[in-house]
């Protein structure tokens, strides 16, 4: 069995970030969900799919074959052959795959793939279900948000940091909005696990949220 530390929350948290850092101190493996339905939307766009099209997202997601591998220990997500990681975080994918995750059959074909992913190994994972859903019996269930304000700041700052276009007002729209899609959907919603610990980083730096969560997983032998 392996040790399982499931981070969930809302877009723009930092859940990505401080689950690599932990599973670096730790040595434990990163897994980013999020890459996943990311993946998936890579394949439903490659198809010639808009996200209002549900039946055609459907069928495409039984004929979809996404995969994880580790190479040199860094997480790359496969489209059928296609090594499609530095797709990813493409605006356009990231949409497709806000609207394409609330279809249960979309998540569906993840469940196995992310339960296989941490029953053998010792892992961190990230996404909006893990402690709710994927691995109910997670060994440390952590929920981490800040408010709305301070994860648009993050990203614009992110954006702008890279040297790329963006707009504040337009950044803070969009997380509303994705929030809003991942919270209400039906299927496997996101929500606080009730045995999850409720961690607010909106006054934290990374280095207190990365010790607070280490606090509460077992310690190295
Ligand atoms: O976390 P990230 O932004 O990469 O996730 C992409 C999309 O996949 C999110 O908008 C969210 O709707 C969905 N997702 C999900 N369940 C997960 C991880 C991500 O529904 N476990």
């Amino acid at each position: 069995m392996g040790y399982n530390v499931a981070i969930d929350g809302p877009a723009g948290a930092g859940k990505s970030t401080i689950a690599k850092l932990v599973a670096k101190e730790k040595g434990y493996i990163y897994v980013d969900t999020g890459a996943l339905y990311r993946a998936m939307a890579v394949c439903f766009l490659d198809a010639g799919i808009s996200p209002g099209e549900k039946e055609k997202i459907i069928a495409a997601s039984e004929k979809a074959q996404v995969s994880i591998r580790y190479e040199n220990g860094v997480q790359q997500v496969y489209a059928g052959s296609e090594n499609v990681t530095s797709r990813l975080r493409e605006e356009i994918v990231g949409n497709m795959a806000s609207f394409s995750s609330a279809i249960p059959e979309v998540r569906k074909k993840l469940l196995k793939l992310q339960q296989n992913l941490a029953e053998n190994e010792d892992v961190v994972m990230d996404g909006r279900d893990i402690g709710t859903n994927i691995l109910p019996h997670a060994d440390v269930k952590i929920y981490l948000t800040a408010d709305t304000a301070t994860r648009a700041k993050r990203r614009y700052e992110e954006l702008v940091r890279k040297g790329l276009p963006c707009d504040y007002d337009k950044i803070e729209k969009d997380i509303e909005e994705r929030d809003a899609r991942d919270m209400n959907r039906e299927t496997a919603p996101l929500r606080k696990a009730e045995d999850a610990v409720l961690i607010d980083s909106s006054h934290m730096t990374i280095e207190e949220v990365v010790s607070e969560i280490l606090k509460y997983c077992k310690s190295n032998t």
